[in-house]
């Protein structure tokens, strides 16, 4: 089935990397290369999710870029507004600081920090009403996978954020789907499985909102320049979310030209 044409997305998420020397580096020759080659804006979105300490520092040095790149947080405070919450960032701060999207539920997160449903509906809830972005993460265990719940198990995480998305707000989302076994591997799910998820994921989307067919789902899970192109020609992979390949600017600049030139 065609739906929407869909713009790419692909973002880089830094994690708890790198220095700050390493990263100003890591902007200089991102720069360089859409310098001497641009990236069209309207072939594909390209964001960066460093750390928030970092976040006004890159956004900075990005602004001589030949070409927009998105600010991506990579949370945000279950807590709304400002006040005494030591050590957490609000939606409201992020936006305040021009930062435009913000990554929610990511497996690490939800794994080693305990954001549990109720944690991230919080979050997304937020996020949503502060104006932000949301790049919602998804993704089986592989014990899940082995068991045959996967499916299962991402559909429900679709679900599990149903009753805090308001209709007029489901354009405000982005999916991302990242098998935890594929993170920071080098294994990566083969663009048939990708592709049969990522359909599943559209039409659990599509059941809930009419959006759904329309949103951009990335694939996230040892995405690097030599299985980009694959992945890119799936029709329901419409971007990339990159954790290490990102910290190198020519791979990461190779993944998001993957994207452009094939959608
Ligand atoms: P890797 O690309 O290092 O596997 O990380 C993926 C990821 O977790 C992006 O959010």
């Amino acid at each position: 089935m065609s739906g929407p044409a869909i713009t790419p997305w692909v973002v880089g998420n830094w994690k708890m990397n790198p220095m700050r020397a390493d990263a100003k580096q890591l902007v200089q020759e991102l720069k360089q290369l859409l310098l001497n080659q641009n990236i069209e804006e309207s072939k594909c979105h390209i964001g960066v999710s460093p750390v928030a300490l970092e976040l006004q520092s890159i956004q900075a040095q990005f602004s001589d870029c030949s070409r927009s790149i998105s600010m991506v947080a990579q949370d945000l405070s279950r807590v709304a507004g400002t006040g005494a919450y030591t050590g957490e960032i609000s939606a409201e701060l992020l936006k305040d600081s021009a930062v435009e999207c913000v990554l929610v539920g990511h497996s690490e997160r939800r794994e080693v920090f305990g954001d549990t449903p109720a944690v991230l509906n919080e979050k997304i809830k937020n996020a949503l009403n502060a104006g932000l972005t949301v790049i919602y993460c998804v993704g089986e265990s592989l014990e899940q996978r082995e068991s045959g719940q996967a499916e299962h198990t991402v559909l429900q995480q679709i679900c599990d954020i149903a009753s805090v998305v308001q209709p007029e707000q489901w354009n405000k989302i982005i999916v991302a789907y990242e098998p935890i076994w594929a993170i920071g591997t080098g294994k990566t799910a083969s663009p048939e499985d990708a592709q049969a998820m990522h359909a599943k994921i559209r039409e659990g989307l599509s059941q809930i909102s009419p959006a759904g067919q329309g949103m951009a789902i990335l694939y996230g899970g040892s995405v690097k320049p030599e299985n980009a192109v694959e992945l890119a020609a799936c029709p329901d992979i419409n971007g990339a979310l990159v954790g290490g390949a990102s910290l190198n600017a020519e791979s990461f600049y190779k993944i998001a030209q993957a994207f452009a030139n094939t959608k």
